[in-house]
């Protein structure tokens, strides 16, 4: 049947009348439930500092980033993503480090979930915070090896989940490692750990001030990602992506960087139907911050920009803004 739309029969501005009523037919609506804080976590430090590319952003000592948690928690979040921040000196070309069972990720998890054990804990699975190099993975002749480093990304989940992780999240980008860490958690009796996969995760420039924070980006130097992070031009090659990962186990997909690719994400939830979340990456945080702090900017850009993409698809969002847009949308 096709309705006759026709002025004055139809007068949109009816609904726009006041707030209360624009409320009442809102399509899309953002709550603390579709958020997730990620939070940077440096070892062997006992104060929080400030990220200088991340207006607002910190670094955390252990101790501090539990009272931080606590902020968010009341906040109305239930879901934080952790990064640590490693000493210079433990890196090495092989992500050594990330196979320490004791290591400062592996024991912070461990306390964090102590004390929150509602909390849902992400972790990040990859290398870039333990290679001398920046990539995420082992280099063979230069190139980062697919299948070596999915062997250690697999061992680095198995810890992960041991610690305390109720979801691991792959955001390396090696080919068929969502497969592996499915069925090692199967055989090593974590059948109930959730798999979050960066499944569509683009070699984008926005990543630029995480580098930053967790003190990659002078190591990675020149060198690019572009061997295993996917062509920001490809959209069905992100289908592509995604539909291998939800095969291989994956419970969630994620889109990653969001704003610059809410096709993709829009696309994603189309086409498979399952849990999608959209990372808003460190460089679209950096950028509206910044232009908020400077007055060039409102200040509702930053939730207009996490209402886009949840319209887009997205059932949760990874925001740095996470925390300050719950207080805002709970009126705290
Ligand atoms: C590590 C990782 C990155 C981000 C999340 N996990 C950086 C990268 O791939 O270089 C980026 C997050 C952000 O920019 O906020 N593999």
């Amino acid at each position: 049947m096709t309705v006759e739309r026709k002025f004055p029969n139809t007068r949109l501005r009816r609904l726009r009348k006041n707030l209360n009523l624009i409320d009442l037919v809102s399509e899309t609506n953002l709550t603390s439930k579709d958020l997730i804080q990620p939070i940077f976590i440096k070892e062997n430090f006992n104060e929080k500092e400030q990220i200088q590319s991340m207006p607002g952003v910190f670094r955390f000592g252990i101790d501090q980033a539990l009272t931080e948690i606590e902020e968010i928690l009341s906040s109305g979040i239930n879901a934080i993503a952790v990064f640590p921040v490693i000493e210079a000196t433990k890196k090495d070309d092989k992500g050594s480090e990330a196979l320490n069972q004791n290591n400062f990720i592996n024991t912070s998890i461990n306390k964090i979930k102590q004390e929150f054990p509602e909390l849902i804990l992400i972790a990040d699975v990859a290398l870039d915070p333990y290679t001398d190099h920046g990539h995420d993975g082992i280099l063979v002749n230069n190139e980062v090896d697919n299948d070596k480093t999915n062997e250690v990304l697999v061992n680095q989940s198995l810890l992960l989940a041991d610690a305390g992780a109720d979801i691991v999240a792959p955001s390396d980008m090696m080919d068929g490692r969502i497969g592996l860490i499915r069925q090692a958690f199967e055989k090593e009796n974590f059948k109930d750990t959730i798999l979050l996969s960066y499944a569509a995760k683009f070699n984008s420039k926005f990543y630029g001030p995480f580098r930053e924070a967790v003190k990659s980006a002078s190591s990675l130097g020149n060198s690019s990602k572009s061997t295993y992070q996917m062509n920001t031009s490809n959209i069905n090659e992100s289908l592509h992506e995604v539909s291998l990962d939800i095969r291989e186990g994956a419970d969630i997909v994620m889109v990653k960087p969001a704003m610059p690719y809410l096709d993709i994400i829009q696309m994603v939830k189309n086409e498979f139907k399952v849990p999608t979340f959209a990372y808003q990456v460190s460089g679209e945080f950096s950028m509206l911050k910044n232009a908020i702090d400077l007055g060039w900017l409102d200040k509702g850009g930053m939730l207009e920009s996490l209402i886009s993409i949840k319209r887009s698809g997205a059932d949760a969002i990874l925001s740095y803004a996470a925390k300050d847009i719950s207080k805002e949308i709970n009126k705290i």
